[in-house]
């Protein structure tokens, strides 16, 4: 079997994680799947649920992590009226939502412990409190949660709860990295590539043997996901002609590095860089999608928004976007530039032209507030 559930791949490490998909699936049991970013955690979480006989029910995604700590609380458990300042009326949580059928905590080790706290009330006795609320409600909800964190060591830290880790843990799924599984990758290719060019009725010529081998060695730490997007971006980008390794050595030296947030070596065309830009907004293509959920989020939030959230609800922080306001990007020399400098450029001049305000400058930049102050962070800057 090449596919199941839409989870491609032969590996030994892949047909494990789909015999434990098998297994697990027909039963109520919390599963914890741990690996890398871009190995397929949601994917697998997927499956599981629509294997489940939960498969009719709702499947919630909330992403922990990029809800802000302040209000995750009411977002998963819901409030009552008047629970606090701004909350007209009372307000159904995520796991009500969900009730019968599945929730997916994703980057679950980002929960503030508080939160822990209840989650594990609801796991050990199927109860929760809305916020702000006087009585328990029942509910009925598979849970399987995600992490790219260690988090034997947070619990270890006291970052995260140990009886709520063993709750979490019932079974543990560790999604192999790319590298772990080389023997996936032509397979991967094959089936990216077919289903590409499918969708978008693109006649691709292929790539040499030795295109193929360059990638069957890179070290993928971006994983599935990058894989996935790398194909598709060098087929648009190259028109569909033959890709031979020093084609695609040009895509895999910007996206080479362990982290893509380090500086990039310049000494290249101004091609080059430009080239890179585009492979990197097609990376981050999936992070826009995800900004516009993250808005509705926000519109549902302000006083227009809904007495209930849809039952399928997914909300990510964004990875920057450097290019929204390029047109104004006339007073950096490019070509001498690393990506990294360029986006610290822009941070500094957003927030410069907004007198310092975070939120306003993250806005211009299309970004949020949060992965701003990530941002400030990471480059130093004096904000
Ligand atoms: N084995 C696989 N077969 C087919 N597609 C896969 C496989 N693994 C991952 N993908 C694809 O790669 C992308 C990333 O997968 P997914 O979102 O499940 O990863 P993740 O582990 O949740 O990553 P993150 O930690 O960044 O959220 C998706 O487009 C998914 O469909
Ligand atoms: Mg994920």
């Amino acid at each position: 079997m090449e596919e199941e559930f839409g989870i491609i791949g032969r590996s030994p490490a892949i047909q494990r994680v789909l015999s434990t998909i098998n297994q697990v699936a027909p039963t109520d049991i919390s599963v914890l799947i741990s690996g890398e970013s871009g190995t397929g955690k949601e994917l697998v979480a997927r499956a599981i649920h629509v294997q489940s006989r939960r498969k009719e029910m709702p499947w919630v995604v909330v992403n922990c992590g990029a809800i802000p700590e302040g209000i995750l609380e009411s977002e998963l458990f819901g409030h009552e009226k008047g629970a606090f300042t701004g909350a007209v009326g009372s307000r159904k949580g995520y796991f009500e939502l969900a009730d019968a059928g599945t929730i997916f905590l994703d980057e679950i080790g980002e929960m503030p412990l508080g939160t822990q706290v209840k989650l594990l009330r609801v796991l050990e006795g199927k109860e929760f409190m809305k916020v702000g609320g006087t009585k328990s409600q029942h509910v009925d909800v598979r849970i399987i949660a995600a992490t790219n964190k260690d988090l034997e060591r947070a619990v270890r830290a006291e970052e995260f709860r140990e009886d709520l880790y063993y709750r979490l843990n019932a079974v543990n799924l560790r999604m192999p990295p790319l590298r772990e599984r080389r023997e996936d990758i032509p397979l991967l290719i094959k089936r990216f590539t077919s289903q590409f060019c499918k969708e978008h009725h693109i006649e691709f010529e292929g790539f040499t043997e030795s295109a193929l081998s360059t990638l069957e060695n890179y070290s993928w730490p971006g994983n599935v996901r990058e894989l996935k997007n790398l194909v598709q971006s060098v087929i648009v980008l190259e028109k569909g002609h033959k890709v031979d390794e020093f084609t695609i050595s040009n895509y895999l030296q910007g996206a080479g590095n362990i982290d893509r947030n380090l500086p990039v070596p310049t000494h290249r065309t101004s091609e080059q860089v430009e080239r890179e830009f585009v492979y990197h907004a097609l990376l981050d293509l999936k992070a826009e999608i995800s900004k516009l959920r993250e808005d509705i989020y926000h519109w549902m939030y302000s006083e227009n928004r809904p007495k209930s959230l849809p039952y399928y609800s997914e909300v990510f922080p964004r990875t920057p976007d450097t290019f929204q306001e390029s047109e104004n990007n006339s007073d950096l020399d490019l070509e001498n530039r690393t990506l990294a400098e360029i986006e610290r450029h822009m941070i500094n001049r957003a927030l410069e032209n907004h007198d310092g305000s975070k939120r306003k400058a993250a806005k211009s930049l299309g970004i949020s507030e949060r992965t701003l102050y990530r941002k400030i962070k990471e480059y130093d800057l004096p904000y």
